[in-house]
């Protein structure tokens, strides 16, 4: 059932291009032109009434959210807030009938995540549920449901999952943007087309998977790991510590890049290996700043970069490229190699990669 690879979490770190395609499959026009989701009954006349998104979610799917929130806020100009679903309903959270809950579940069955949508229910929210199991609760509870199409996911550590999330919050942050009319017809078109570029993308990163290994053997037995990032990139970087975290026991912490003066950098001495993610051309400059600042202090420096970036390699000690991309669409490749690092890290040391200890796979418990 594994298919031939040694776990689960390999064989569906390597289904992601095709996940991928069969999320977007039907729900992309045949002219690039819009999104389809013909699964949700908005009118112009509801999204122009929505003041607020609120998006809901624990652990990988939160993370998700992030990366959401992004495309949402950018897109279509509505005010989004992410929160932690065992956080939510505890703070009288400021949700009315004129906000939009999104629950995000790749199980359906987390039960603080079904909490928490009971709740924007309860306080009159529209709800829709992102989530890869069609009829788990989740997608019961929700006013309205889209599915993402990845396939059973049985790995603990959850991949396949998250990059179908992005992909589909991606596509709705597209759709609700041309509901009211916040996007430009060439925006769209340029994200459609960048969105078909992904799985013959994240392909050729899967291709290509030595360097990774190679770094991950031979970091693999540091106790402490640094995620850099700013903006999507940061977003990117929690997913990534999470990972290593979870299914390596690796102390790992994510950053946004420009916090780190603000504390973090006393921690980064001699030998500290900082994954530095530089994906987004708008703050590259920035990031770099601050990668020179963990060099000047000795650490090793892995750089996530896009092809072509010729600058970046004179700061780092080793880097590795993903294919060009839209800052948009960037953070679905560049967590990847972080995936692959947590791999072959958690390979490396021994660890029973698919049942990490003290996890499981859906958790209904508060
Ligand atoms: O099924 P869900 O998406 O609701 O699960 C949420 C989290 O429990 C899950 O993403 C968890 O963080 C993963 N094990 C992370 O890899």
């Amino acid at each position: 059932e594994k298919g031939g690879y040694e776990h689960f979490m390999i064989k569906e770190i390597y289904e992601q291009p095709r996940a991928i395609r069969e999320t977007m499959s039907s729900r992309l026009a045949k002219d690039d032109s819009h999104i389809i989701l013909d699964e949700l009954k908005w009118t112009k006349q509801e999204m122009a009434a929505i003041k607020k998104i609120v998006v809901v979610a624990c652990g990988t799917a939160y993370n998700a959210g992030l990366v959401g929130k992004y495309y949402l806020e950018s897109l279509s100009r509505i005010p989004v807030e992410v929160d932690v679903a065992s956080e939510f309903r505890y703070r009288s959270p400021l949700v009315d009938e004129n906000t939009l809950a999104i629950v995000v579940s790749q199980s359906g069955e987390t039960l603080d995540t079904l909490a928490a949508l009971k709740e924007a229910k309860r306080l009159g929210a529209k709800t829709l549920a992102i989530t890869n199991v069609v009829g788990s609760s989740i997608s019961r509870e929700a006013d309205q449901v889209i599915y993402t199409w990845a396939g059973p996911e049985i790995a603990v550590a959850s991949t396949k999952a998250y990059t179908t999330q992005l992909v589909l919050m991606s596509m709705l942050a597209i759709y609700i943007a041309g509901l009211r009319d916040t996007i430009s017809a060439e925006r769209s078109r340029e994200l459609i087309s960048g969105l078909r570029n992904l799985p013959a993308q994240l392909h050729e990163i899967l291709e290509d998977v030595e360097s990774i290994k190679t770094f991950a053997q031979k970091y693999g037995f540091n106790e402490d790991v640094f995620f850099i990032g700013r903006s999507l990139d940061y977003a990117v970087a929690l997913e990534g510590a999470l990972k290593l975290k979870e299914i390596s026991y690796i102390h790992a912490e994510a950053y946004a890049a420009g916090e780190l003066k603000h504390g973090t950098l006393a921690l980064i001495i001699e030998g500290v290996p900082v994954i530095a993610l530089a994906t987004q051309h708008d703050v590259y400059e920035k990031t770099l700043s601050n990668i020179k600042e963990v060099k000047a202090r000795d650490a090793i420096v892995i750089g996530i970069a896009q092809q072509g970036d010729e600058q970046i390699k004179k700061y780092v000690d080793h880097t590795i490229f993903i294919p060009q991309a839209d800052k948009f669409l960037a953070p679905i490749l560049a967590v990847l190699p972080l995936q692959l690092l947590a791999y072959y890290a958690a390979v490396t040391r021994g660890c029973d990669v698919d049942k990490p200890r003290n996890l499981a796979k859906s958790v209904t418990v508060e």
